[in-house]
């Protein structure tokens, strides 16, 4: 926003309103005595002064950007700023008028949306497709989890760009796991922060947005199978029965995570244990059967068995992280501890994108330097991946995922219109639909 011509300064603290500003560019030799360059300090106070004329000392003007990182409590300040300031400051009337959508307490909220330990943050239930992606500019509970999977998207896009100019992923056919695997893990990242996004436009849009991102974190699972079977699979194992059917058998356990975890957020208002349980244990089940090959050559290398140890040392890492991924997902850490604390920052499932993300990077890395060193070995011990049973496998993935998520989307797209399910009903009773009326509560 642009303060020409106001009175706004700033100065010492006194009756103050504190602000964090970023340092701000003043340009090169302003006139009014600003000097130019860049402001110095962070914490900031607006102090209001009335416009009076026969003032000795000129009042500094600011007439370039001032950039607002809006705090908790930010919103009502700047709002507080506003009304006092009507009469004294010119602002520009787009300022006035700008309206920063409204955040809530949890007991403000439906309970489906509650999170444990999160208190504050919350944006409202019914917000609409442009409040849900203004809102991931502005802080709020969600909107580093929307960043934490949104960058990432873009890095693993970015190294998925540089392999297929160094890789032949048209013609050769022994690349195509990996193009199935660097196409799904710039899938999920993306899917979860679009889930993220907008999942608070209502109740039945955050099922479904969350219906969405397991599927697309099952079909992760699928990737590392297709990788794992053709690149990551210990010698000894090729062409085995395992080894034959170890993607077929993957894709039954996509559908039967998807279906599991899907299923499993109907049960979160009655049974919300049961429900945590069952969701946990959708997702360990294909990683661990995805892991098994990696966990053996582990074990052969544990015994003396090594082969191609830099590849290996990153599967470890990864490992590592998929245990803190899976631990930060069932423990609640560290807001469980100290709710309230970590509402904007730091909750257990920021960490949990993180530690996702870092884990998928040595995973990523790991499945590389595999595939370039085994080439000739898995070639001519081992068959050569067919685009059947790779982008095929994909495909048909893909289409029963959508469908599981369609099943399971129709009840909540169909309800609202005649007799919605209890949980639901329950939880649009007491959304809350204005700001005032929040205030009256
Ligand atoms: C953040 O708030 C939204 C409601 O606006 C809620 O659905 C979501 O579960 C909360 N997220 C976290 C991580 O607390
Ligand atoms: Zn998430």
């Amino acid at each position: 926003m642009s303060m020409q011509g106001s009175v706004l300064t700033v100065g010492k603290c006194l009756a103050c309103l504190e602000f964090i500003l970023f340092p701000v560019w003043r340009g090169i030799g302003l006139s009014g005595g600003v000097a130019a360059g860049w402001s110095q300090s962070w914490g900031r106070c607006l102090r209001l002064e009335p416009n009076s004329p026969g003032q000795g000392a000129p009042i500094p003007a600011y007439d370039y950007p001032v950039w607002l990182v809006l705090c908790r409590g930010g919103r009502a300040r700047l709002e507080e700023v506003c009304q006092r300031g009507r009469g004294a400051i010119r602002l520009p009337t787009e300022l006035l008028r700008l309206k920063l959508p409204q955040l809530y307490e949890n007991y403000q909220v439906p309970k489906v949306f509650r999170e444990d330990g999160i208190m504050s943050g919350y944006r409202h239930p019914r917000s609409s497709a442009r409040d849900c992606v203004l809102s991931s500019f502005s802080m709020n509970n969600e909107t580093m989890n929307i960043w934490t999977h949104f960058l990432p998207t873009w890095y693993f896009l970015w190294r998925f760009c540089a392999l297929s100019w160094s890789m032949n992923f048209l013609t050769d056919s022994y690349t195509w796991p990996l193009l199935v695997y660097m196409v799904l893990i710039c899938i999920y990242p993306f899917t979860s922060s679009c889930a993220h996004t907008f999942s608070t436009m209502s109740p039945e849009s955050r099922h479904i947005c969350y219906f969405f991102d397991y599927g697309a974190l099952s079909l992760y699972s699928l990737g590392c199978a297709i990788s794992y079977g053709h690149y990551v699979i210990p010698d000894c194992w090729v062409n085995t029965f395992l080894h034959q059917h170890f993607v077929p058998i993957a894709v039954g356990n996509t559908i039967f995570c998807t279906s599991l975890s899907c299923y499993s957020r109907f049960l979160e208002l009655q049974f919300p244990q049961r429900s945590k349980v069952l969701r946990t244990g959708a997702f360990i089940v294909p990683f661990i059967f995805d892991t098994v090959p990696l966990f053996y050559r582990i074990l052969l290398c544990v015994g003396g068995n090594c082969s191609s140890s830099g590849a290996l040392s990153s599967h470890c890492y990864h490992l590592l992280f998929a245990f803190l991924t899976c631990f930060l997902f069932t423990a609640h850490l560290p807001e469980r501890l100290a709710p309230g604390r970590f509402d904007y920052i730091g909750h257990s499932h920021q960490l949990f994108h993180v530690s996702a993300v870092v884990g998928t990077h040595f995973q990523m890395e790991g499945v590389i330097a595999d595939m370039m060193t085994r080439r000739k070995w898995l070639l001519t011990h081992g068959a050569a991946p067919s685009f059947l049973g790779t982008v095929g496998v994909l495909v048909l993935s893909f289409v029963l995922n959508l469908g599981i998520i369609g099943v399971f989307s129709a009840p909540l797209l169909w309800k609202p219109w005649h007799s919605a399910p209890q949980q639901h009903t329950a939880a649009t009773a007491t959304a809350p639909a204005t700001a005032r009326e929040l205030k009256e509560q």
